[in-house]
């Protein structure tokens, strides 16, 4: 894993912004998989700038999200169609057509999220996958003890993840228990995963995805297995970490190819 640590959530934000944007201009047929929550909001702003003022362009990328829940339907102000919608897609060039979101009233459920993770593979498979980290270590919705190989699924999520989430909601009986996400398979075969978590309430998930064993009581120390992670985090979500003087020399001694400019 390739550990970044950044002053503050604005940095943390700037920097996976420009990770994607150079992924953009160096392949704009580009397959994203994409994250929804607070953490990658700002790091949306900057892409809508970047496409703005700078010309950025989705006219070739597809995507993917990562998940949404299981009862509300795309127009529901807390569905992730609806968050993707307003935070993301209509401010920018991306074909509509090219835009993949689980569907969390599909009839069939179990036959979409086969059909997803299908589609996932055809599309020629992520080539950079955004992430974020939940505070008890999960990634797309894939809650402690889950396979850490599985593929599209509904899972249930943990009460903790409820709690976490339960100020998006207005009443506790409208917040579903049940949700579609990738598997953490399906996050492991992406070419790149970019994982951002900022803030204390994120310091004990980041601890053990980073330097904690490998075990799916931490869903994200998943990511240890993986080719290439990036990992940016600021400095209060890093403050539990060990080692992080190790991950300043090595940020240090990037070749230059290395970078992300
Ligand atoms: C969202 C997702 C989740 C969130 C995680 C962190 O699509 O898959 O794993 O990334 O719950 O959420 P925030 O960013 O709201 O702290």
């Amino acid at each position: 894993m390739e550990v970044i640590i950044r002053p503050t959530s604005e940095e943390v934000s700037l920097l996976g912004a420009k990770i994607v944007s150079q992924l953009l201009r160096t392949k704009p047929q580009c397959v994203l998989g994409l994250a929804t929550g607070r953490t990658p909001l700002q790091l949306y702003t900057e892409l809508i700038r970047m496409h703005r003022e700078e010309k950025l362009d989705f006219g070739g990328v597809t995507s993917f999200n990562l998940d949404e829940y299981v009862g509300l339907p795309p127009d529901h102000p807390q569905s992730y169609h609806y968050y993707m919608q307003e935070n993301f897609f209509r401010h920018v060039n991306i074909n509509p057509e090219s835009v993949h979101i689980p569907n969390g009233i599909a009839k069939d459920i179990r036959a979409h999220c086969e059909a997803y993770e299908k589609a996932i593979f055809q599309s020629g498979g992520i080539n950079l996958q955004l992430l974020g980290l939940g505070s008890n270590g999960h990634i797309g919705f894939n809650e402690p003890t889950g396979s850490l190989n599985s593929t599209t699924w509904v899972k249930i999520l943990s009460e903790k993840t409820l709690r976490d989430n339960a100020t998006h909601f207005p009443t506790p009986e409208g917040q579903p228990r049940h949700v579609i996400t990738m598997g953490i398979g399906t996050i492991l075969r992406a070419t790149h995963c970019v994982i951002m978590a900022c803030g204390d309430k994120k310091s004990h998930a980041v601890k053990a995805m980073i330097e904690g064993p490998l075990s799916s009581m931490c869903p994200a120390s998943a990511l240890q297995l993986h080719p290439r992670t990036t990992v940016i985090i600021d400095q209060a979500a890093a403050a539990r970490l060990d080692h992080q003087d190790h991950y300043q020399w090595v940020e240090n001694h990037k070749l230059d190819w290395q970078i992300f400019s």
